[in-house]
């Protein structure tokens, strides 16, 4: 038996899945790490707890799972994306990476639109326009307000490429990855050069792109010892978490879109061509399918909102133990009817990206009265992060690109009332997989594919992938929702402007 590992790196932790070539689970580990937050809306992480957190994942499943470790064929990769790895000549790195949720780039985001020549003549060139996220705006940060050590910068690379390192001595990248970095021409799936040269930087300090199925080496021998592994283990390009994630969700033709909340909130669909929201609110990448894209909306802080509100808040309110407090929390939530009670929230706790690229959001809770208890605002925290995942659906239906199915995972599929709140939010029908074990899944998938094992990644998620269950929606919560919805839509230009006033007096 053939068997694939896939790694994802995470913004709150390391999930390692060790698969067989027929795509069954044997064994799984996670492995957390801290987000340094130094300053607000600053993220960074230190690329060193990624290491060792895949180590440790990878040691776990061979020990629990008991299989042959020469009979692990390859490793796929997934990660985090955004996140800036700077590295020197002697790949020692110079300073924590900027992580996809730091906000400090607003201002070298109007640098690279205007040395681009204006944003329309940027999304021609890289398929996006400029957002605090990505990670080219993060390397200018890093030149202007660290020059010294910017001069020592070598490379820089992607979360999970800085792994790919570690493992294999190798630099490469994938171009659903990439695409996040605002420097790859999304159409030809290369660097920009075009755009490099208005920035003035050299195409070297990032590493060759490949599609995500390609195998870009195999273990060192000292990752090989290490891991109890052989240097015969490939491992493959592999995708950012949210083309993984797709991936995991079986979304790999047109017609197919799925949600996914972790930390962030992703509406992504497949697209057999490269296709622009003209406004620029969705990114348009490459898929980690061989030759075509996606499109997917951003809400920062979905499954964030939820922790921020259970951890900081509720925090010892609910008499549970901590493992409790969310199912605690989400079940006093369900006896709310939908709308609670005219209460809404705006989940912009740490700015946000789709539909507002706007670093200044902030977090909101509308219409707080008397009758409305703890029970209102968790309900109004989750239905506020619905909504904010309609506004994505919603542009995507704009564009007339066809939904035929909506797949939801993650934690808007494990727990029962935010899988039900998206069917009545979306007002139609939502289905979860029999097995659903997100990007780390898709990438060990692609690793299969890599291998041999399958022909492509679609003939891979046919073999593996099956929907379990359909959520159809209640028409009565479809209901209420439908006359919400334009509601929360106006609340963000109507706050707008307190919004920048108070971001402003937090950082003075
Ligand atoms: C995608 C994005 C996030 C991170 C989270 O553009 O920024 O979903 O990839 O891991």
């Amino acid at each position: 038996m053939r068997f694939y590992l896939g790694i994802d790196i995470g913004t709150s932790g390391t999930k390692t899945l060790l698969v067989d070539e027929h795509g069954k689970v044997h064994a799984e580990a996670i492995a957390e790490y801290p987000l340094h937050q130094p300053k607000p809306g600053w993220t960074e992480q230190d690329p060193e707890d990624w290491w060792q957190a895949t180590v440790s994942t990878v040691k776990s499943v061979l020990r629990s799972s008991k299989v042959n470790p020469a009979h692990v064929r390859a490793i796929g990769l997934s990660g985090q994306m955004h996140g800036s790895v700077f590295l020197d000549k002697k790949n020692k790195v110079l300073r924590r990476a900027l992580l996809w949720n730091d906000q400090r780039t607003a201002a070298q985001c109007q640098e690279i639109t205007q040395r681009a020549g204006g944003r329309a003549a940027l999304v021609r060139m890289v398929a996006n326009p400029a957002l605090t996220g990505f990670t080219a705006p993060k390397i200018l940060w890093f030149r202007q307000h660290q020059p010294k050590l910017f001069q020592r910068l070598a490379k820089v690379l992607l979360p999970k490429d800085e792994i790919r390192r570690r493992l294999t001595g190798e630099f490469a990248s994938d171009v659903s990855d990439a695409s996040g970095t605002l420097l790859l021409d999304v159409v030809k799936r290369t660097w920009s050069k075009k755009l490099l040269g208005k920035l003035d930087l050299d195409a070297d300090l990032l590493p060759p792109v490949c599609e995500s199925e390609d195998v870009t080496g195999t273990l060192s021998p000292a990752a090989a010892a290490t891991l109890g592994l052989t240097t015969d283990c490939k491992v493959v390009g592999g995708a950012g978490d949210c083309a993984a994630g797709a991936i995991g969700n079986g979304v790999v033709k047109a017609g197919l879109l799925s949600t996914s909340v972790g930390t962030s909130g992703v509406v992504f669909c497949h697209s057999d061509q490269p296709q622009y929201d003209a406004e620029g609110r969705l990114h348009t990448f490459c898929h980690a399918v061989r030759g075509k894209w996606h499109m997917m909306g951003v809400n920062l802080t979905s499954g964030g909102s939820l922790q921020w509100w259970v951890d900081n808040v509720l925090q010892g309110l609910t008499g549970v133990g901590d493992a409790q407090r969310y199912e605690a929390a989400t079940s006093e939530a369900s006896a709310v009817p939908a709308g609670s009670g005219g209460l809404l929230f705006l989940p912009y706790l740490n700015g946000e990206r789709t539909p507002h690229a706007d670093p200044h959001a902030r977090g909101a809770f509308v219409g707080l009265n008397l009758s409305h208890d703890r029970a209102h605002l968790t309900r109004a925290v989750m239905e506020g992060v619905t909504f904010a995942l309609r506004d994505s659906l919603q542009i995507i239906n704009s564009l007339g690109v066809p939904v035929r199915e909506i797949r939801v995972s993650g934690g808007g599929s494990k727990n029962p009332l935010w899988r039900q709140m998206q069917a009545d939010v979306f007002g139609r029908t939502v289905t979860t997989l029999a097995v659903e074990q997100g990007p780390a899944y898709g990438v060990a998938l692609l690793a299969a594919v890599g291998d041999g094992t399958f022909g492509s990644i679609q003939q891979a998620c046919d073999a593996t992938i099956t929907v379990a269950e359909k959520t159809k929606a209640s028409k009565k919560a479809a209901t209420r929702y439908a006359k919400l919805f334009p509601l929360y839509q106006r609340l963000y230009g109507s706050l707008q402007g307190d919004f920048e006033a108070l971001a402003t007096l937090q950082t003075s």
